[in-house]
């Protein structure tokens, strides 16, 4: 049986947007334990590219593999059973609830009342959101803090303890350090190696190759809806994967 040596494996994937051409016939693969940095301009195709691998789109044509197996994804919740978390800087979570909550969003641990009500257990959740978000290293002053009330970096946190807690085997983020300061796009660029540690592979999704080059073992380059470069990073040059990038 042929070895498998990709985690990802999407081939010819090409999607139409009533007679807009998002991707052309692109070819994209992640490894196991590995950081890919998906680069490009405005409208390149990024998100549509990880919007069709979250199961959010299906492709116009082409084949995904996950795990070596083909899929055909019906919806992100699938696509989130099988081990693919993907975060958005703003949507990944309800502003609104706590951080337990977020955790533990549509996987919410019950227990049963003398064989009748099935009620939520509370404090087994309080627990195990402490426990992901020292896994993480992050220090939040309680599991019932309102997710609106954290910073950019402490929520991509959040959502990134969510996603190791849960053993995610893909973690996707869509531009992930956008509106962040300095300090808080450091933070999330050590979660993101902290995932690769814990054997996790990541996209890194980013129209600023600053943000994305020190994580990344390989950069893989959108530009109009065709793959213009895919490099491991120590074959390519942070000039070479600029001019790729703002090439008309
Ligand atoms: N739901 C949609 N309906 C119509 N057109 C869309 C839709 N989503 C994306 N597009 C178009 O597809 C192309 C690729 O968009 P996409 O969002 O994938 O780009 P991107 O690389 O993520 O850009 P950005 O860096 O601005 O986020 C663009 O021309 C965009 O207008
Ligand atoms: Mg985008």
């Amino acid at each position: 049986m042929a070895q498998n040596n990709y985690l990802v494996e999407m081939k010819d994937i090409y999607k139409w947007f009533s007679g807009v051409c998002a991707l052309n016939g692109v070819d994209f693969n992640v490894g196991y334990a590995e950081i890919v940095g998906l680069l490009g301009d405005n409208g390149a195709g990024k998100s549509t590219l990880i919007k069709i691998l979250s199961g959010y789109h299906p492709p116009d044509s082409g084949k995904i593999f996950f795990e070596g197996k083909e899929q055909h994804f019906s919806s992100p919740r699938e696509v989130r059973s099988l081990g693919i978390e993907t975060i958005y800087q703003e949507a990944a979570m309800v502003h609104k609830m706590s951080i337990m909550r977020n955790i533990f969003m549509g996987r919410e641990r019950g227990k049963v009342d003398m064989g009748f009500a099935k009620y939520l257990d509370i404090e087994q959740m309080e627990r195990e959101s402490m426990e992901a978000l020292e896994d993480v290293n992050l220090r939040l002053r309680s599991p019932h803090a309102i997710v609106d009330e954290l910073s950019g970096g402490q929520r991509q946190g959040v959502a990134i303890a969510r996603a190791m807690y849960f053993k995610s085997k893909l973690v996707i983020l869509d531009e992930p350090t956008n509106n962040l300061s300095v300090k808080e796009s450091e933070k999330v660029l050590n979660f993101i190696k902290e995932l690769k540690n814990q054997g996790i592979s990541s996209i890194f999704i980013s129209h600023n190759l600053y943000h994305v080059y020190p994580v990344v073992d390989r950069v893989v380059i959108l530009s109009h809806g065709e793959k213009v470069g895919d490099f491991q990073k120590e074959e390519t040059s942070l000039e070479e994967v600029t001019e790729l990038m703002v090439k008309p």
